[in-house]
C-alpha cells in the first residue's frame, strides 16, 4: 500500500498523472476479458452520502476487476433510540480497521474536514456538494483523448450551468495543465462558471470566453452540463433551460470531427433524439470510464 495519496481535487493530479492514467486505461482498454489482474487484499470503503449509479457502481465494478473488496455505507448509523446520527468522524475512526481507502460523495463542499483529520488512508473526492469530481474529469478528459489524440490545442464549448456543476468544475481544472484551450462558454449569466476554477484555468495560458450566443461549429468538443430547474441560484423556466438545450438541429451544425459530451445522469439537456447521431458520444464515455477508474486505482494505490 503507498503512503495516502488523496484525490480531493482535480489540481490533485499532475499532467504525468493524467498521462501515465490515460496509458493505463489505454492498456486496459485493449483487455477484452478483464480478468481479475492483481490478486491482492485490499478493501476499498464507497461513502456514498448522495445518490450515484455511474460512480458507485463503476467503482464497484472497477474494484471487482482488480480484486479489490467493495464496502459500502450510505448513511452514518441511525435509529429511533439515537438522538442523532453518528457523526461521519466517528463512522471514519470505525471503518480505518477495515478498509484501506475511501471514495466518498456526500451533498457538502466542506465535507473532507470531517474526514482528513481522522484517518491516514487515502480519500478520494467522488463528488463534493457543488465543488468538485475529479474522477469524472479524469473520465471527461480520457473521452477527447481517445477521441482527438491530444488534450491541448483544442476548443470547447460549455453549455448549460457551469456554475453548479462538479463535474464541469472539476474538467476545468484538469484541462488547466495541458495548453493552448479554449473554451466558450454558452450559460445564463447567473451560472457562468466561477471565477475561481476559470482563473486557474486561465493563469496557463488559456483562454475562457463567455459567449452571449452559440457560434456552434467552431469546437471539436461540446460539454454539455445538467441544468437543474432549481439550484442554488434560483428556480429557472423550462423556457430558460430550453435555451440551452442540444437539440438535433443544433447537433447537426457541429463539425463533422466533433463530438458532445455529458457526465450523465441526463435531465432533458440533451434531446433523445441526438443519441442516433455520431456526435452523440456521452455513452461512449460512459463506458470508457471503467478503464479509467481501473487505471486510477492501479497507478496510485495497487
Ligand atoms: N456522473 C456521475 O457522477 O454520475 P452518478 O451521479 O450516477 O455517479
Amino acid at each position: 500500500m503507498q503512503q495516502q495519496r488523496n484525490i480531493l481535487s482535480a489540481n490533485d493530479l499532475s499532467k504525468d498523472d493524467i498521462l501515465a492514467i490515460f496509458d493505463r486505461a489505454d492498456h486496459l482498454r485493449k483487455r477484452v476479458d478483464l480478468p481479475v489482474i492483481i490478486p491482492n487484499t485490499q478493501i476499498g470503503g464507497l461513502l456514498f452520502f448522495q445518490p450515484s449509479t455511474r460512480t458507485r457502481i463503476g467503482l464497484e465494478v472497477a474494484f471487482w476487476k482488480l480484486g479489490i473488496k467493495p464496502v459500502g455505507v450510505y448513511q452514518t448509523k441511525l435509529e429511533r433510540t439515537m438522538v442523532k446520527a453518528e457523526s461521519l468522524s466517528d463512522t471514519i475512526r470505525t471503518l480505518n480497521a477495515y478498509v484501506d481507502y475511501y471514495c466518498i460523495r456526500h451533498p457538502e463542499s466542506r465535507i473532507f474536514d470531517q474526514v482528513l483529520p481522522y484517518t491516514d488512508k487515502p480519500v478520494i473526492n467522488c463528488g463534493n456538494g457543488h465543488d468538485e469530481h475529479p474522477l469524472q474529469a479524469l473520465i471527461d478528459a480520457y473521452a477527447i483523448w481517445t477521441y482527438l489524440k491530444r488534450l491541448d490545442d483544442i476548443r470547447v464549448t460549455i453549455v448549460g450551468a457551469p456554475r453548479y456543476s462538479r463535474a464541469a468544475h472539476s474538467f476545468l481544472l484538469l484541462l488547466a495543465k495541458f495548453k493552448n484551450i479554449t473554451i466558450y462558454e454558452f450559460a445564463p449569466d447567473d451560472l457562468r462558471m466561477q471565477e475561481a476554477y476559470k482563473n486557474i484555468f486561465i493563469a496557463n495560458n488559456n483562454q475562457y470566453i463567455h459567449l452571449a450566443k452559440p457560434k456552434w461549429g467552431k469546437e471539436q468538443v461540446v460539454y454539455s452540463t445538467g441544468f437543474a430547474p432549481k439550484n442554488p441560484s434560483g428556480t429557472f423556466s423550462q423556457t430558460i433551460r430550453n435555451n440551452y438545450k442540444i437539440t438535433v438541429k443544433i447537433a447537426q451544425k457541429l463539425g463533422n470531427n466533433c463530438i458532445i459530451l455529458n457526465p450523465l445522469p441526463r435531465i432533458d439537456e440533451i434531446d433523445y433524439e441526438v443519441d442516433a447521431l455520431p456526435v452523440a458520444y456521452y455513452f461512449e464515455q460512459n463506458a470508457l470510464a471503467l478503464y479509467v477508474r481501473m487505471a486510477v486505482f492501479q497507478h496510485f494505490y495497487l
